[in-house]
């Protein structure tokens, strides 16, 4: 379908499936001036986070997977799809992706982001974002057979088992690459004396941080001298890294193995046989799924592009008839 768009609205990241079969991926962040005016969104608005001075405002509309700023939010996903795919919001068909684990005010929040707007899509419709997750990665979710998803993104970690397209756990925790970023800089304050920001803290993740010890790489970094006050270059060792986020790391494989211990027999014979999927930005880091196979004995499976899984998923629900049941309509109920 041509007007038709696929939405996973993440805490770092909106990926927009659009009706060309093309996938949109841009920085989830809007800079504000004057209290409450959009200055601009986007990559170009993150591109001024820990950059801009006090009369601009950089935030990001979503916290720990729910919307915390609606208008802007919505004012955002408009701007997207009508400026940057030149699509049009009126008339077209949209799925947006819901957390499982929120309440039920807080799903239906995303679906008034287009229900409630002033320009009316033809329908709207939400999807369970491990069900997209895992159409997304190519598996037939309709089967029978247990599978584990575990979506590592920037807020927070979702841990779901689904079987016969429906979801048998699901588990939102508030945590993901973002505190792996804070953690870096704490430790780098802690231990080096060094101030760095979180954009530099995310770069040494992604570039030589490991799940596992002994990567042996290093990057070069600037930051700011606690003690003399004045900028200064070190060069970081990835096991420098691997200590900061050790404990982050811990926690991860605590949360999965405490769903796995949570998941009916027959269900968690499945997962042993087909292993554990990662979906997620925060999936990429070096080593994780061997850690994740260390501290289980389950083999873990990883996807190519796993940040754009979900909105995969999305286009697949609005596209093939095999999936459309996957999206559904969260109508406002009237209680008499
Ligand atoms: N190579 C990499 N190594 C480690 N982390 C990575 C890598 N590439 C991206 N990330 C992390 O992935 C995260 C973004 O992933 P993703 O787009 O899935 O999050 P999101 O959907 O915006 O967040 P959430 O699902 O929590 O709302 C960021 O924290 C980013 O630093
Ligand atoms: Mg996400």
């Amino acid at each position: 379908m041509a007007n038709s768009y696929g939405i996973d609205i993440g805490t770092q990241n909106l990926k927009i499936y659009g009706g060309n079969s093309q996938l949109t991926n841009i920085k989830n962040t809007i800079a504000i001036v004057n209290k409450n005016q959009m200055y601009s969104y986007g990559d170009a608005a993150y591109s001024m986070f820990e950059k801009a001075p006090d009369t601009i405002e950089v935030s990001f509309p979503i916290v720990s997977g729910v919307i915390a700023d609606f208008d802007n939010m919505q004012t955002m996903l408009f701007e997207v799809i009508e400026k940057n795919l030149k699509g049009k919001v009126k008339g077209s068909d949209i799925v947006v992706a819901v957390p499982t684990d929120i309440t039920e005010v807080e799903k239906k929040a995303f679906s008034d982001l287009f229900s409630k707007s002033k320009t009316k899509p033809h329908s709207v419709r939400v999807c369970e974002k491990p069900i997209a997750c895992a159409i997304g990665m190519g598996l037939d979710v309709s089967e029978p057979t247990g599978v584990m998803i575990v979506d590592l993104g920037a807020d927070t970690t979702e841990i779901s088992v689904i079987s016969l397209g429906g979801l048998v756990l699901s588990e939102l925790l508030p945590f993901g690459g973002n505190q792996i970023d804070e953690s870096i800089v704490t430790h780098l304050k802690r231990n080096y004396n060094l101030v760095i920001g979180q954009k530099t803290a995310m770069q040494l993740k992604e570039q030589i941080g490991s799940a596992l010890k002994g990567r042996g790489e290093s990057l070069t970094v600037v930051g700011r001298d606690v003690v003399s006050g004045l900028p200064i270059e070190m060069e970081i060792a990835s096991d420098v890294i691997y200590e900061a986020i050790k404990t982050d790391l811990e926690s991860f494989c605590t949360n999965i193995k405490l769903i796995l211990e949570k998941v009916p027999p027959e269900l968690a014979k499945d997962i042993v046989h087909s292993g554990i999927y990662l979906a997620g930005g925060t999936s990429q880091l070096h080593e994780i799924a061997t850690l994740f196979t260390e501290v289980t004995n389950i083999k873990v499976n990883e996807c190519e592009n796993p940040e754009e899984s979900c909105a995969r998923g999305l286009g697949a629900v609005l596209n093939d008839s095999k999936y459309k049941k996957y999206g559904y309509s969260l109508r406002t109920r009237i209680f008499k």
